[in-house]
């Protein structure tokens, strides 16, 4: 069986994975996480784009590993805001995401890009989330590929399911945020879900 690692250390992203490799037939891969590269210091994310980042740890890791890696970088990006938080998604409330006492990470990024867009008109609300995913084999071969899911912002968070920005974000056709959906509805139409399935025919060996 062929080993790939996933250049993650959230175990969400690996089920998320391996649910699709197999949804798309491919039995003979078995999926790998943090157990084997656990030496391996935290990798700085220093890209400027979601592409540059996915290739940078999974460069790291299949160095580190000498197996194929796969790593994703992804983020929201609101139109009104010029595409930002985009590859600052994860921080974007900087140290206010931190202090003690004060709301989750989440809870303060979103916050804050509610605020940020308080005077936006709600016609004007476009949002997209966007994933890249990298594969980086043994021999130096890359790739990477993009998912996107098309949306609009509301400004009262909605839902309990997903993370980070899902209660503030509702897919184009949709009236529920990502928040209100099962995992299954969320991955079929998410940019992680397209992101990860376009991988699957060069994991194949078909790209
Ligand atoms: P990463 O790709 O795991 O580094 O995620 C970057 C950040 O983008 C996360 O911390 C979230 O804030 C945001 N993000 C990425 N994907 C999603 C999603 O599916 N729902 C909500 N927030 C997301």
């Amino acid at each position: 069986m062929r080993q790939i690692v996933l250049a993650t250390r959230n175990a969400k992203k690996i089920r998320e994975l391996e649910r699709i490799l197999l949804a798309a037939g491919l039995t003979d891969v078995g999926l790998a996480g943090p157990e084997l590269y656990a030496a391996l210091p935290e990798i700085p994310e220093t890209g400027l784009s979601f592409a540059e980042n996915a290739l940078i740890k999974a460069r790291a890791v299949a160095a580190a590993t000498g197996l194929t890696a796969v790593a994703d970088d992804s983020g929201l990006c609101v139109d009104a805001l010029s595409g930002m938080p985009g590859v600052l998604s994860a921080r974007w409330s900087g140290r206010f995401g931190d202090q003690v006492g004060g709301p989750d990470r989440d809870t303060a990024n979103l916050q804050l890009v509610l605020d940020q867009v308080a005077d936006v008109p709600d016609a004007a609300l476009g949002a997209h989330f966007t994933c890249a995913a990298a594969l980086v084999q043994p021999d130096g071969t890359e790739h990477v590929v993009e998912g996107v899911i098309l949306g609009y912002l509301v400004r009262t968070p909605r839902g309990t399911g997903g993370f980070g920005y899902d209660p503030i974000f509702v897919p184009e056709g949709e009236t529920r945020t990502t928040a209100e959906m099962s995992a299954e509805e969320k991955d079929a139409i998410s940019h992680r879900g397209r992101a990860f399935r376009a991988l699957v025919p060069l994991l194949k060996g078909e790209g």
